[in-house]
């Protein structure tokens, strides 16, 4: 129980996240399985693209994931269950707009976002600020709050033999009545 002499800590007006997340890779239909490469919403040039329940936008969801851990909440997987049948081939963004509906509903505001995408090819780098922009559309925050990395896997294991893409992000929140 808080007393005189141990106060109730303060709420900070911080909060961190993060977020990551997998997608196997296979042709893209009709010679495999896989969907279409999609990441930060953005369509690249690929052979190969991610098996999933959703349209398999890894970025965005390690984003969502990012958000709703710096909330404190469950995981998309959680709010967004695979098993159900009405989030086959769903546009991604939409997981993304409901954190983002739920983070302003709490009363915070994104300080920053910093991601990185693990795909041996192809180079996101062309495509960079195409992607930021994007993605701070959905967030609704300036592009320079916004940042994104691709990296190869240097050849090796899963995401550098082509067979899966991985994305990690980061988010750091702030109260809203603090923003401005
Ligand atoms: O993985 P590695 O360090 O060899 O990647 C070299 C550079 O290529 C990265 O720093 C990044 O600028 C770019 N890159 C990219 N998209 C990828 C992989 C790498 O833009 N999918
Ligand atoms: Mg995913």
């Amino acid at each position: 129980m808080p007393d005189a002499s141990h106060p109730a800590p303060a709420e900070p007006p911080w909060r961190v996240g993060v977020g990551w997340d997998r997608h196997r890779l296979a042709p893209v239909a009709p010679a495999g399985e896989g969907r279409p490469l999609v990441l930060g919403g953005v369509r690249l040039e690929s052979d190969l693209g991610p098996v999933s329940h959703s349209d398999g936008d890894a970025l965005l969801h390690a984003v969502t994931d990012a958000i709703l851990g710096a909330l404190g909440l469950e995981d998309l997987g959680a709010l967004f269950p695979d098993t159900d049948p009405d989030h086959e081939g769903r546009d991604s963004m939409e997981f993304l707009d409901r954190a983002v509906r739920l983070m302003r509903d709490a009363g915070w505001t994104l300080a920053n976002l910093d991601a990185v995408v693990v795909l041996q090819s192809p180079k996101l780098g062309p495509r960079r600020d195409e992607i930021r922009r994007r993605l701070a559309r959905a967030l609704g925050a300036p592009p320079g709050r916004v940042n994104v990395k691709g990296k190869t896997g240097e050849g090796v294991d899963a995401t550098g033999e082509r067979r899966a893409v991985d994305a990690h992000a980061v988010t750091l929140l702030m109260r809203a009545d603090r923003a401005s």
